[in-house]
C-alpha cells in the first residue's frame, strides 16, 4: 500500500513526451541500448511520465563528444514499455564523476554509441516490475551492476539482470555514490596487499570521492592512511576534514620531496602499498616511499601525466606497479552474486555504523545541470555534484 502510495506520488510530478526509436549501441552499453531514442526536443521541465501509450523522461544527453559544457543537454525521451525481465525506475540521485566527464569528452576507455545519456553511477527507485522479475519489487533501490547505464535521467527501463539492489535504509548521497568509488577503495585496500592493522598506507589526491572511501575503510581495520593532497588556501580546514574521517596523516604534495617527510616515518610505518590517482610527480614520490617490496595501485590520472618508475625503486625495494579498474573488476566476477553483493552489504553495514559517510556532496537539480558539471571540473573543490532528479 505504501509503495503504491510512493508511486501514485511521484507519477503526479510527471509530464509528457514523446520520442521515437532510432540507433544502437554497442554490447559494452546494454542499458543504453534498452532505451534507444531519439530525442525530439528540449524539456523545460524535469522529471518524467507513464500512461497507457507513451512514457517519457528527461535525460542529460551528448550527441557528439566535446567540452561537457557545450555538448550535454537537458531533453526528452521515450521510455519503452517495460517487458517481463525489466524494470521501471525513477533516478532519484546520480554523482558527476571524473569518468563521467571523460566519456563525455570521448577520451575513456569505454565509449556509448551517440547520442548517450550521460551517466554512469547512481541510485534508483524501482517503480514496477516485469511478470518474471524476481529479485525486485516497488519500492526497492537499485545501483548499476556496469558502467554504461546513463543515469543522468529521471527514470529508466533496465533488464533486472543490469542493476542490483541496495537497502533503502542508508542515507541517498550514500546510495548514490557507493558502486564506483567506496568499491575501488575497498579492493584496492583488500586485494593487492596483506595489510594488517598498524600497517600504512599512502595515498595521493587524498580528498578525492576514492581518497575520502580509503581513508574511512582504512581506518575501520586499523590501517594507517598517509594523506597526500594539494596545497591551497583552505589546507587547514581540508586538514581537519580529512582527519575527522579518519586519516591518520594529512601532508602536502611538496613534503613528498622534503626531509621532514623522514619524521613521519620515524611514528608511522613506511607503507605497504601507495594508491595512485594523479600519475606524474606525484606518483614517482609515492614509490620512492614505498617499504621494500610494496605495491603502488594506479586507478586514476587526474595529472594527465605518465608514471615515471624510479630504476632504483625497482631493483633496491623490488616495488610491484600495479592498476585497478572497478569496472573490470565488475565484469570478472559478474557470476560470482556473492562478490558484488558481499562487498556492498559489508560497506552498507559500515554506513549504517557511521565508519562510512558518501563524500562531501553539493546537490543539484537536473536543470542546474550546467552548474554541476561546470563545478565537477573545477580543482580544489573538494565536492562531489549530485544530481538529484
Ligand atoms: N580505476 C577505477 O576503477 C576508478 C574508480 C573510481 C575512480 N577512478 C578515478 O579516480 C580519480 C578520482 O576519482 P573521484 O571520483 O574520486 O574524483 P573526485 O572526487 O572528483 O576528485 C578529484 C580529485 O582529483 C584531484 N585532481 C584534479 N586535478 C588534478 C591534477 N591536475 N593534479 C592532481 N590532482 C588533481 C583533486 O584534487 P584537488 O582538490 O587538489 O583539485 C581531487 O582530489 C579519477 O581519475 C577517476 O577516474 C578510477
Amino acid at each position: 500500500m505504501k509503495v503504491k502510495l510512493l508511486i501514485r506520488s511521484l507519477l503526479k510530478k510527471a509530464w509528457v513526451c514523446g520520442l521515437t526509436t532510432h540507433t544502437s549501441l554497442p554490447t559494452a552499453f546494454p542499458y543504453q541500448r534498452a532505451l534507444q531514442c531519439r530525442i525530439v526536443g528540449e524539456l523545460s521541465a524535469r522529471g518524467y511520465s507513464t500512461g497507457s501509450s507513451a512514457k517519457g523522461c528527461a535525460a542529460l544527453v551528448y550527441r557528439t563528444h566535446g567540452d561537457p559544457a557545450q555538448v550535454v543537454q537537458l531533453e526528452s525521451m521515450n521510455l519503452p514499455s517495460i517487458d517481463e525481465k525489466s524494470v521501471l525506475v525513477k533516478i532519484l540521485a546520480a554523482p558527476v564523476n571524473p569518468s563521467d566527464i571523460n566519456m563525455i569528452q570521448g577520451t575513456y576507455a569505454i565509449l556509448p554509441d551517440l547520442p548517450a545519456v550521460g551517466g554512469n553511477e547512481g541510485v534508483a527507485l524501482v517503480l514496477e516490475v516485469g511478470s518474471q522479475v524476481k529479485s525486485l519489487k516497488p519500492g526497492d533501490w537499485v545501483i548499476p551492476r556496469d558502467a554504461g547505464l546513463g543515469t543522468w535521467r529521471a527514470a529508466a527501463v533496465l533488464a533486472e539482470k543490469d542493476v542490483i539492489s541496495l537497502p533503502n535504509d542508508i542515507p541517498l548521497l550514500s546510495a548514490a555514490t557507493l558502486g564506483v568509488n567506496p568499491c575501488t577503495a575497498y579492493r584496492m585496500l583488500s586485494d593487492f596487499e596483506d595489510l594488517k592493522p598498524g600497517d600504512s598506507v599512502i595515498q595521493n589526491a587524498a580528498n578525492s570521492g576514492v581518497g575520502q572511501a580509503v581513508i574511512q575503510i582504512a581506518a575501520a581495520r586499523g590501517i594507517q592512511t598517509i594523506n597526500v593532497v594539494r596545497d591551497r588556501p583552505d589546507l587547514t580546514q581540508l586538514t581537519d576534514r580529512l582527519k575527522a574521517l579518519g586519516g591518520s596523516h594529512v601532508i602536502k604534495e611538496e613534503t613528498l620531496r622534503r626531509p621532514e617527510l623522514k619524521e613521519l616515518f620515524k611514528i608511522c610505518p613506511r607503507p605497504k602499498l601507495a594508491l595512485n590517482g594523479v600519475g606524474g610527480k606525484s606518483a614517482t614520490e609515492l614509490l620512492r616511499n614505498l617499504q621494500v617490496g610494496g605495491t603502488m595501485v594506479t586507478y586514476g590520472g587526474m595529472s594527465k601525466q605518465p608514471v615515471t618508475v624510479p630504476v632504483s625503486a625497482l631493483i633496491f625495494k623490488n616495488v610491484k606497479v600495479r592498476g585497478f579498474w572497478v569496472t573490470q573488476w565488475k565484469r570478472q566476477y559478474a557470476k560470482d552474486e556473492e562478490a558484488l553483493h558481499g562487498m556492498l552489504e559489508e560497506l552498507c553495514v559500515m554506513i549504517r555504523q557511521g565508519k562510512l559517510s558518501a563524500p562531501a556532496c553539493s546537490e543539484v537539480g537536473l536543470t542546474d545541470f550546467h552548474k554541476a558539471l561546470d563545478s565537477a571540473m573545477q580543482p580544489f573543490t573538494s565536492v562531489k555534484q549530485v544530481l538529484i532528479m
